[in-house]
């Protein structure tokens, strides 16, 4: 009997595991106990991670550019070789192009709505025979897409395809909820604000800017691993189970208390 909080022995796959929010969400779950796939565009890069992460648990770390569908498809029949059975998929890949609008370009585009829409479209879909052999109704099997708060609400960020690729997400995300809970898989978008991340070095580097940042923040400081680990070990708890098609929060306010 799995106490409330408990992920130990499932399996999970986080695209883009081995850096930044990925990373703070695979040790997280390595350490609560869970067995645990991570992916990366360097094979080197990956075997690296792979190595640190086994001292925290069973992890395997597996080389993937999923900027086409063709890469999402082998991954998945990867996994699927590996695991019959995946309790939980999170898609944490993520790209972004910041650029001003009047210079803003058309490459800017194709790209990122590749890596932060079609790739979890086309990992979902490959996936389903394992997520569904791994849920059942008292216990469905977890997606988990990583959203974006400028997704959400106005952030003047400069990211014009990244922020309307994250609006789609978390829309596609409530579809493929609906479409999905018969088979026992829930689907639900994870919400971050901030954290220190490659993705926010533009805005750390710079004093003034960071602290412009930590005022527009209620809780008045970045994400930490545990923020963000926390609420993907959660939904992937019994704890989560009840959940579908919502998106949550991990902004210390700056969403909720606007
Ligand atoms: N940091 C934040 O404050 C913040 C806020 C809101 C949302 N998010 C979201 O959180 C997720 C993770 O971002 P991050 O902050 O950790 O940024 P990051 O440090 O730039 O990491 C991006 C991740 O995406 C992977 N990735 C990028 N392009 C890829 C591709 N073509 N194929 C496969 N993997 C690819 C990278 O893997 P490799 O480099 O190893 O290949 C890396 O793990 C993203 O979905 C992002 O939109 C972050």
């Amino acid at each position: 009997m799995q106490t409330l909080f408990d992920i130990k022995g499932k399996t999970v796959l986080i695209t883009g595991g081995v850096h930044g929010l990925g990373r703070m969400i695979a040790e997280g779950m390595l350490r609560a106990g869970a067995k645990v796939y991570v992916t990366s565009r360097k094979a080197d890069a990956a075997q690296a991670a792979e190595q640190e992460l086994r001292s925290l648990g069973d992890c395997v770390a597996l080389a993937a550019d999923l900027a086409t569908p063709a890469a999402a498809v082998a991954l998945a029949s990867e996994i699927k070789q590996r695991e019959p059975r995946l309790h939980a998929l999170i898609n944490n890949a993520g790209k972004t192009w910041g650029a001003p609008l009047d210079q803003f370009p058309d490459k800017a585009w194709d790209p990122v709505f590749s890596v932060n829409v079609q790739g979890p479209f086309t990992l979902v879909r490959e996936l389903l025979p394992a997520l569904q052999a791994a849920g059942s109704q008292e216990e469905p099997a977890r997606i988990i897409n990583i959203g974006s708060l400028a997704g959400s609400v106005v952030e003047r960020i400069g990211a014009f395809s990244y922020s309307a690729s994250k609006a789609a997400i978390h829309h596609l995300s409530r579809v493929l909820a609906a479409e999905v809970a018969e088979r026992h898989i829930t689907v639900n978008v994870v919400v971050p604000g901030y954290f220190p991340t490659q993705m926010t070095a533009h805005i750390r580097k710079d004093d003034a800017e960071a602290n412009k940042l930590i005022a527009r923040i209620p809780l008045a400081r970045l994400g930490h691993e545990d923020d963000i680990a926390g609420l993907c070990i959660f939904l992937c708890s019994r704890a989560g189970r009840y959940l579908t098609g919502t998106e949550l929060y991990v902004d210390g306010g700056m969403s909720g208390c606007r």
